[in-house]
């Protein structure tokens, strides 16, 4: 008989919810969850079974894997007391970043500090001997995972990409606060995008020879256009962002000069936009991550559908909408959260690891910097 694991999820809000919804059906047990709030983390544990633990420390002994679904500037706390713990991780996106206001830091001192977190978040999960999986579901989802396979039996190269993340703003209210979030939309919605395009080059460059295609340098622009005071707000785009970007572009030289471009913002009306093209020197690939163009439901009246789930941050279910009919599969959460678990019983490293969550969230930095000098190259740091 297998062993199963016993997960304890942090967080109890809307990414709790849904990696509980596409937790694998065998091999696992979720027994608990902890939240910074008593009444939200008592609710979801009463609402889902579970055991509510007043905090991270109190929930590890009673766990296998902590599932880190708490805002970005709680990850690395977690990911070091889960190691020293002895126990494996899933983190949520962004791995870490810096949460200090903008008004204080210059982006240059961001990209130190967070090379520093990165190194001991390196070496703690190293010293551990624990399974770290990144939760970047793009990698996972079906569109890139058939990229993947591509690139892998043919040997092709991939010579540019382009990749976006961008919706109507978030439901969160903390969302649009640099020290909470670590950034605008560059890190919280590029980093999809991004990580899915660091995955490919890796995974094409071990195919070939072994040895991962990884970023070299970036050029960045970020810019705030609902705070300009031309903005013309009728509105139907949020607009509270207090010191974060709503608009950001990456672009990416990787190190054999390939390249990739990235844009990620917060004025895309119509619903979630998410996705990868790859141009290679032998075929072109589409990965549709949302929508995906499975179903088109047509509805004459938002009030007859009000309240019906059928797309992400779509504002109105009127006329023909994009629905997505199952999100745990076209946005690749079941196949990411079954494919951490499965790493962590045969000890094998995830297909979204450490590695490439490393190498996103420097290039991210790398491209803060960038846009604070309007657009100059920057070297994307190793810590190696
Ligand atoms: N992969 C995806 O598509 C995706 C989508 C949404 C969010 N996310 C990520 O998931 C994480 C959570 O986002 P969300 O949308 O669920 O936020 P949320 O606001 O809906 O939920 C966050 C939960 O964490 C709790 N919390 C806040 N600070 C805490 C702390 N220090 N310790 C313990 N609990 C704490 C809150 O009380 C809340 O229950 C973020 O890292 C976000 O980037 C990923």
């Amino acid at each position: 008989m297998s062993r199963t694991y016993r997960i304890g999820i942090a967080g109890a809000g809307f990414a709790a919810s849904f990696h509980l919804e596409n937790m694998p059906e065998s091999g696992i047990e979720v027994v608990g969850v902890t939240s910074a709030r008593a009444e939200k983390r008592e609710a979801f544990a009463v609402r889902h079974g579970l055991r509510a633990f007043s905090s991270v420390a109190e929930m590890l002994p009673e766990i296998d894997i902590l599932d880190i679904c708490t805002p970005p500037s709680s990850h690395l706390e977690y990911m070091l007391a889960a190691a020293a713990a002895g126990k494996h991780v899933i983190v949520e996106k962004p791995l870490t970043g810096f949460f200090g206001s903008p008004a204080e830091f210059t982006k240059g001192q961001m990209l130190s500090a967070v090379k520093q977190d990165l190194r001991r978040l390196r070496e703690a999960v190293a010293a551990a001997g624990v399974t770290l999986g990144y939760a970047e579901n793009f990698v996972y989802a079906p569109s890139v995972q058939k990229e993947r396979e591509i690139v892998e039996k043919t040997g092709s190269q991939i010579l540019r990409m382009t990749g976006e993340e961008s919706h109507n703003g978030s439901h969160s209210p903390v969302y649009g606060i640099w020290s909470v979030q670590g950034g605008g939309s560059l890190i919280a919605k590029g980093c999809h995008p991004l990580g899915a395009i660091l995955y490919l080059k890796r995974k094409e460059g071990l195919a070939r020879n072994g040895v991962p295609i990884r970023p070299a340098a970036v050029s960045a622009r970020t810019h705030s256009i609902t705070r300009l005071p031309s903005f013309s707000d009728l509105g139907f785009i949020r607009s509270s962002y207090q010191d974060t970007e709503d608009y950001s572009f990456l672009h990416v030289v990787f190190e054999d000069g390939t390249v990739a471009d990235i844009t990620a913002s917060e004025l895309a009306l119509g619903g979630i936009y998410d996705f990868i093209e790859v141009f290679a020197n032998d075929h072109r690939t589409r990965c549709r991550i949302s929508p995906v163009n499975v179903v088109d439901v047509y509805s004459p009246k938002h009030d007859r559908f009000k309240g019906l789930y059928l797309v992400e941050k779509l504002s109105s279910n009127e006329g023909w909408i994009p629905a997505s009919p199952e999100e745990g599969w076209s946005l690749g959460y079941a196949k990411e959260l079954r494919n951490f678990v499965d790493c962590v019983r045969e000890g094998r490293t995830p297909e979204s690891d450490l590695d490439l969550a490393i190498d996103i969230t420097l290039a991210i930095y790398a491209g803060y910097v960038s846009a604070d000098d309007i657009g100059r190259e920057v070297k994307v740091p190793r810590l190696d």
